[in-house]
Order: structure tokens, then sequence, then C-alpha cells
């Protein structure tokens, strides 16, 4: 392993159950194609071209942990794959993990299979408000969370973000000038994608006291909750007060943090029984309740055995962070990085570069080969911006830092 911010012998000491020897490579480049990664397969639509460095879909190019493609395996030992229940210790496993991370005690019957967390943000739309109700989000923000309120009938409300000193905060003042009698929905994203926002206790809390005040239902994903970096701490929405609880639903998933989200597999948790009985009636009703097989064995075999894997790949992303931040610094001023306490994505604010967004996406991927997000289709604030995922081997990024440098001082 080369240029990793991980000290050897930290690493030696994490009390992985493999024994200290167990220490994973993430500089290792995993060739994807011909593998249907949307990451590969959409760049030519994309960007107009299959040559560029592609650091945009939110996965990881790092190889899925070994336990996890051991329990698939494992799984596959077994000559029939049937119709088959989440395995036994599936809820007990995410419960416990939930509580240990997160120190959330969950009780069995708040918590059901959901067959991916974008699907589940849909099927709360369509299960908690009817066409022509209001719904709101904070952009810039994950953009499936517009599609699921306007492909729906709804009408979208945009309560955008604050950047103050470098960061996203909520703009309660204008939270509250936005709801109407017809707002029934708000999406949050904790942590928040582009921003790598982790929100603390006194935004949620205040965000619980606004919603339940004018009786609107709070989704809060929280799908990048196991990826926060050093020194910040997620705290899920339900947990910050008895109303938060009340009026909300939280949807988590192993599948970002431990690479495997072709898999599938997330859980909903709905404390509120009133709230839970609509949305499971929507998923019953439309035969939405049950996972694949190997999704059950993958959840298990993560929550089970992935903690030391979490922490190196958290580790090595940091390492990254830290890179592209040290380098866009020395060498491409224009260009300033949203520092993320979570997750591996890097929002780059490249105003200064001189250009509308269109060109700026245009010249990333045809004068430096580099295919990012583009940051308008998180909607209003991001103009000028794009998302920079890292989650790849340090030499790859090395190499698009280069590309992008030899772009912006090219005469
Ligand atoms: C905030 C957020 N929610 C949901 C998802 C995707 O969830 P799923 O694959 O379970 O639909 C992503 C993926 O990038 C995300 O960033």
């Amino acid at each position: 392993m080369t240029d990793t911010n991980i000290n050897l012998e930290d690493k030696a000491n994490f009390s992985s159950p493999l024994g200290a020897r167990d220490l994973y490579d993430f500089d290792e480049i995993i060739d994807r194609h011909n593998t249907g990664a949307v990451k590969i397969e959409r760049c030519k639509a994309l960007y107009g071209t299959d040559d560029v460095l592609p650091l945009w879909v939110a996965d990881m190019d790092f190889r899925t942990p070994d336990f996890i493609i051991e329990a698939i395996r494992e799984r596959c030992e077994h000559p029939i794959l049937g119709y088959s229940m989440p395995p036994k210790e599936f809820y007990p496993t995410v419960i416990e993990w939930i509580s240990e991370h997160h120190q959330w005690n969950i009780d069995r019957q708040w918590i059901g299979f959901l067959p991916g967390i974008v699907p589940g943000l849909s099927f709360s739309v369509q299960s908690l408000t009817s066409p022509g109700d209001e719904v709101i989000v904070q952009p810039p923000v994950y953009y499936p969370f517009f599609h699921v309120i306007k492909n729906n009938n709804r009408v979208l409300v945009n309560n955008p973000l604050k950047t103050v000193n470098g960061k996203f905060e909520m703009d309660f003042e204008d939270l509250e000038q936005k709801i109407t009698s017809k707002t029934k929905l708000f999406i949050l994203c904790s942590p928040h994608n582009p921003g790598g926002k982790v929100w603390n206790a006194e935004s949620l809390k205040r965000l619980a006291e606004i919603c339940s005040k004018h009786n609107i239902t709070v989704v809060s994903d929280e799908i990048h909750a196991d990826m926060v970096l050093e020194g910040y701490k997620h705290i899920p929405f339900a947990t910050v007060s008895e109303e938060a609880a009340k009026i909300s639903l939280t949807f988590m998933a192993p599948s970002k943090t431990f690479n495997m989200p072709g898999l599938i597999s997330s859980s909903y948790i709905i404390t509120n029984k009133e709230i839970r009985t609509k949305f499971v009636d929507f998923l019953e009703s439309s035969e939405l309740t049950g996972g694949n097989i190997f999704a059950y064995a993958a959840t298990v075999a993560a929550f089970e055995k992935g903690n030391d894997w979490r922490k190196q790949m958290l580790e090595y992303v940091q390492g990254n962070i830290d890179f592209v931040v040290d380098f866009l610094k020395t060498n491409i001023p224009q260009i300033t990085p949203m520092i993320p306490e979570a997750s591996f994505l890097v929002w780059l604010n490249c105003q200064e570069l001189g250009m509308e967004t269109d060109d700026l996406f245009d010249f990333f991927a045809q004068k430096a080969g580099l295919g990012l997000n583009k940051g308008t289709i998180f909607g209003p604030g991001g103009e000028y911006h794009l998302r920079l995922n890292v989650a790849c081997p340090r030499s790859i990024l090395q190499k698009a830092m280069k590309q992008l440098k030899d772009a912006v001082t090219a005469p």
C-alpha cells in the first residue's frame, strides 16, 4: 500500500476479527468495464466521450469488502435460490448496528425492509401526500429528491441552504415563509449530499419544531450516516426530540458505506404508528416488502463484520479529501472545495474560473478529461459547482488533479 494517511502501526492495532494482518488495499485499481457500471456506461451520453476519468456516480471504485463477497458466495453454496425470508439474524443485526453506532434503540416493530432509499422516498411521497400537495427540500441536494416529487405530481418547494463560513446551514426563516396549508412533507438529507454536512442537534431540533407546528411529516434520508468523518457525529433526526420521533420516517442502508448499492438493501424506521401504517400499507399493496437473498446475506455480513473495513475506508477517503483540498489550494486556488464532514463527495465551487455552469462542465470533460456531476442538477445553489467523488485509488485522483491543473493553466 502506498501513500495513504493510515499509520501502519495504527492499522495493525485494529481489532479485526480476522486478525491484525487484515489490512485492506484501497490503492488497487479495478477495471469496471463490461460490468454494467453506471459510472462507466453512461459517460458517452453525459460527457460526449468515453475518454474521461469517471468521478461522478456515488459508488466507490474500491473492491467491495471480502466478507460481503464471501457471504454471497456462501449463500450460493446452497443449490436452491428460492423465495426466501430475511435470515433470523437480519433485523437483530441491523438494530444492534444502529444502537451501537447511533445510540438509537429501535423497537423491532418500527423497522422493515425497503427496496432502496430512492424508491422509499417515492413511496413516502405517494403514501403520505396527495397530488398537488407541497413537498419541501433543501437544495443544492441529491437530485432524485426532485424527481420523486415532480414525477408524482406533487409541488416542489425549495428551501435553499445558506453557505456560512464555507459550510451549509439551514435557512429556517425562509422555511417558515415557504410553508403553506398545502405543505405536507419535508425530505431531509442527513448527512447532506452534495455538501457532506453533518447536521447538528440544534438544527435538527429546530427543524422538528417547525415541521411539527405545521403538521409536516419529515422523511430523513440517512444513507450517508455510517460515513461520518473524524471529529463529527451523526445524529438520527428521530432521536433529537419527541416531536421529531412523532413526525418522521428514517431511511438507512449499508449499501453506500460498504460499496454494495447494486444489491439494493435498505431499511425504514418509523416510530409513529399512524405514519408507519400508511407507509407499510402502501408497500404491501404494491407488493414491495421483500428483498433478495443476496441483499439479506450481505447486510448481515456488513453489519456483523464490517466495522474495521469501514474505519480503514474512511481514513483512506479522508486522505483523498486532504489531498484534493491541498492540491487545489496550492495549484488551482480558483476552485474552492466545501470540506466534507461525511462521505466521499466534494462540492467544488468553481465560480472563479469565470465560466457558466454548462461551459464549466464541458471544460472539465473535454479539456481536463474528467467526468464530474454538474452542480445545477442539484437545484438552486448548484450554479458554478461540480461534485467530485473521491472514493477511488489515490493514484487516480492524483492523475485527475494533474489533468485539471494542466487544463486550467493551458494557454
Ligand atoms: C442522499 C442519498 N440518498 C439515496 C441514495 C441512493 O439510495 P438507493 O441506492 O438505496 O436508492 C444516494 C446515492 O447516492 C444518496 O446520496
